[in-house]
């Protein structure tokens, strides 16, 4: 089972997945759980992270092309291994965030380049998510709660605007995607709701993976 979790900063999303993490290694049905996270999931990862947080790009698609190329890595190296072992992977952003965060927040990118880009996953061979949960949370609930993190200014520096247009983008990913099952969450409620929000839809998940198996 592959399952990801997205939703603009602050959505609590890296929260949720830690617990739910917590939760389904003690249950014996989900077999070995790899809680896992993009960017810098994999052994060079944290290179990556660096220059994400340096920034300092001149062509603005070289964000676009390192987030994919950690992508790469981290399915080659942790996620495809981790499907062909059979095991339960929650991955803290995949493919929705690089196509939320880098093409459909932008202004200057075309239709005809987002559509192109779109399809870029399948042509690639990436994994799909057997499911996706949508963290949906407002710009201001999001804000507020980043106030007291570490990058406290992160909302101001990019400006509210920009997170709207990353979570409209979220909207419209999961509308038009016909592979992998998004689920979305309101995730401007509080933590214990949410995470027991999303455990109630593993346990369906695994209940009707459980029952296409036996029937097969
Ligand atoms: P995240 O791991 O959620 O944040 P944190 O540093 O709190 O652990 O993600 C780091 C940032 O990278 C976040 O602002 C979203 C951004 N991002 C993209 O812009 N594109 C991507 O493809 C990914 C994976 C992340």
């Amino acid at each position: 089972m592959f399952i990801v979790l997205e939703g603009i900063d602050g959505c609590g999303k890296s929260t949720q997945s830690r617990r739910l993490a917590e939760w389904l290694a003690g249950i014996p049905d989900a077999g070995e759980v790899i809680l896992t996270c993009e960017p810098g999931g994999w052994a060079g990862g944290d290179e990556v992270r660096k220059l994400v947080a340096r920034g300092d790009f001149s062509n603005s698609w070289s964000e676009f092309f390192l987030f994919m190329m950690d992508r790469c890595e981290h399915v080659s190296r942790v996620i495809n291994p981790a499907i062909e072992g059979g095991k339960f992977i929650l991955c803290d952003r995949y493919m929705p965030s690089t196509l939320a965060y880098q093409i459909l927040s932008s202004t200057i990118i075309t239709e005809s380049v987002t559509e192109k880009i779109i399809g870029l996953p399948e042509i690639i061979g990436l994994p799909e998510p057997d499911c996706v949960f949508l963290l949906d949370v407002g710009v201001d609930v999001a804000k507020f709660r980043m106030a007291s993190r570490a990058k406290s200014d992160y909302f101001d520096e990019r400006g509210e605007d920009f997170f709207e247009r990353v979570r409209a983008g979220y909207d419209r990913l999961m509308r038009s995607d016909n592979v992998s099952k998004w689920i979305k969450v309101d995730a401007s409620a509080d933590e214990e709701s949410v995470f027991m929000e999303l455990k109630g839809h593993i346990e369906r998940i695994m209940v009707s993976e459980r029952t296409e198996r036996a029937n097969k």
